[in-house]
């Protein structure tokens, strides 16, 4: 858990960031892991990250799902079984944060407007988080690699006599709704991820180092529009020199204080919405 964070320390960061916040009418975020650090879930990059000790994992994670998705998903539910005191379990176990449910009253107030996510734990949708794209996916869905079709993973049953499960709409090899090193990201997060960010008229960046594309291309496309960028990560990123203001401390304590300044900037704002276009 990193040390107390001092607002104090940041104030005038802070209010640049409240008037930037109560100004925006289209404000887009993209998430990353550190969002769900403080929800115990190692994140993959800068201190502790699981890559920084393992390295990066291979790219071509999808083509051997591709190449023999049969002993993909024997190998899957084998691991299933086996007891995993590690990444696994902590992604199981987790909650949303203090972070996650501020970054839901910011939406609530009309303070955000969409929330691009990296990640594939659910905390955000578990906090009440609506208008959202998991450009990775989401662990807890199965998808069709061919109609995208997704399913519940509770709710589908594996016949593991017939492996790999195929879709019975379009007879596709159903895998994992989160998006495999390698494999291309469905053309429907591209398409509302790049609507969303055409809308907006501020940009935030919350816990992500900025490193992985597609995803990482929407805060510099914000940046090329001319729009403010509010960045706030505990590490320096390729955004720090180019945002217009940085806040270098847990999300998990920075977005409940954003929360209540911006709430008393905007007493009488209730945006209730429901998620808009596909
Ligand atoms: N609050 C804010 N920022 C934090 C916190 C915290 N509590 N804890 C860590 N950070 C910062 C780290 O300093 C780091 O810069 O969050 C960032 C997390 O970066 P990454 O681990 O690279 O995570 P992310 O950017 O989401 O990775 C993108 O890479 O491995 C793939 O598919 C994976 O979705 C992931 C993608």
């Amino acid at each position: 858990m990193p040390e107390q964070f001092d607002l104090a320390d940041h104030d005038d960061a802070i209010d640049l960031a409240v008037d930037l916040l109560a100004r925006a009418t289209h404000a887009v975020v993209l998430a990353g892991a550190g969002m769900s650090k403080e929800s115990g879930i190692r994140t993959f990059r800068g201190e502790g990250g699981l890559w920084t000790e393992h390295g990066e994992p291979p790219l071509n994670q999808y083509d051997g799902f591709r190449d023999d998705p049969k002993r993909w998903w024997e190998r899957r539910l084998e691991q299933q079984r086996s007891p995993d005191s590690g990444f696994g379990a902590a992604l199981d176990e987790a909650a949303p944060n203090a972070g996650h449910v501020a970054l839901v009253e910011l939406e609530r107030i009309g303070a955000v407007a969409h929330v691009i996510s990296q990640n594939i734990d659910d905390l955000h949708r578990r906090a009440g988080q609506i208008s959202i794209t998991e450009i990775h996916g989401n662990r807890y869905w199965l998808r069709c690699i061919s109609c995208e079709r997704r399913w519940p993973r509770q709710e589908y049953l594996i016949d593991e006599a017939a492996l790999p499960p195929t879709c019975d709409h379009c007879s596709g090899i159903i895998k994992s709704d989160t998006v495999m090193f390698g494999e291309p990201i469905l053309p429907t997060s591209l398409r509302r991820s790049g609507y969303e960010t055409a809308q907006a008229d501020l940009f935030m960046t919350i816990g992500t180092s900025a490193l992985v594309y597609p995803a990482a291309q929407y805060p510099i496309e914000a940046l090329q529009h001319g729009l403010p960028l509010i960045e706030i990560n505990l590490e320096p990123t390729p955004l720090t020199e180019l945002a217009t203001v940085t806040i270098p401390g847990p999300s998990g304590q920075v977005l409940p204080a954003l929360v209540e300044l911006v709430r008393k900037r905007l007493p009488n704002r209730v945006i209730s919405k429901n998620d808009q276009p596909n």
